[in-house]
Formats: C-alpha cells, sequence, structure tokens
C-alpha cells in the first residue's frame, strides 16, 4: 500500500491511516459508540485493493466501482476480517455504489471519513 499514490502525493497506506484515526476521532468525539477495533481494523483496510489505479489495466477498468469488493476480499483473506467488517469495506464508496448503503455505525463513519480525507488530499 505504501508503493501506491491514491491521490495527489498520498500513498495508499497513509491514506488508509489518515482514514483510520479521522474515523477513530469522529466516534470518539461525537460519540458515536462504534465498535473502536472493528472501526479501525475496517478503516485501514479499506482500499487494501494492492494496485495502481493510475495504470490502465482490464483487471480494474472500473475502479470506483470495483475497488471496495476486492478490498474486502483481499482483506479476509490476509487479515481474517468479520463479515462485518468486510461489509463496512464495501459499503465505503457509496453513494457512488449505490446499491451499497453502509449498514451499521462502523460503515457510515468510514464512508464520511473516507470522503473528507480525499478531498483533503486532492486540495
Ligand atoms: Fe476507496
Ligand atoms: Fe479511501
Amino acid at each position: 500500500m505504501r508503493q501506491f499514490i491514491q491521490h495527489g502525493s498520498t500513498s495508499t497506506y497513509d491514506h488508509c491511516e489518515s482514514v483510520a484515526q479521522l474515523s477513530f476521532w469522529l466516534n470518539r468525539r461525537l460519540k458515536l459508540r462504534a465498535e473502536e477495533r472493528e472501526l479501525i481494523r475496517a478503516a485501514f483496510l479499506h482500499d487494501f485493493y494492492l494496485y495502481d489505479w493510475h495504470v490502465p489495466d482490464g483487471s480494474h477498468r472500473l475502479h470506483g466501482f470495483s475497488h471496495p469488493h476486492t478490498a474486502a476480499e483481499n482483506a479476509k483473506r490476509v487479515f481474517g476480517i468479520s463479515g462485518s467488517e468486510a461489509e463496512d469495506i464495501e459499503s465505503h464508496m457509496w453513494p457512488l455504489t449505490i446499491t451499497k448503503l453502509p449498514r451499521r455505525r462502523e460503515g457510515w463513519i468510514i464512508c464520511l471519513a473516507d470522503k473528507i480525507c480525499a478531498i483533503r488530499e486532492i486540495i
């Protein structure tokens, strides 16, 4: 994740670390009562898709739509994350992935934190 660029000059690893930190902060600060370990695990792995999306390649043509599923599958295989954590990862691109609505507070926090971090990195 450190070798791939996410947005601007930010690596995927640094982006995921920022999303995990902001998710943690939002949860504590706003007293959202998300389960912390699950929240941080899913936040840190939400973009664990392991390729450079800037390089044109048929295997990730619809990156925006497909990478949440790829990341969730990789995270299940490598780290044995739970089904709920996988759902949080799968729903982080909502509303782009219109049918993948976050189903619990952990998913909503990650979805929001991801957008805030992405905008900050792009700007
Ligand atoms: Fe993503
Ligand atoms: Fe992200």
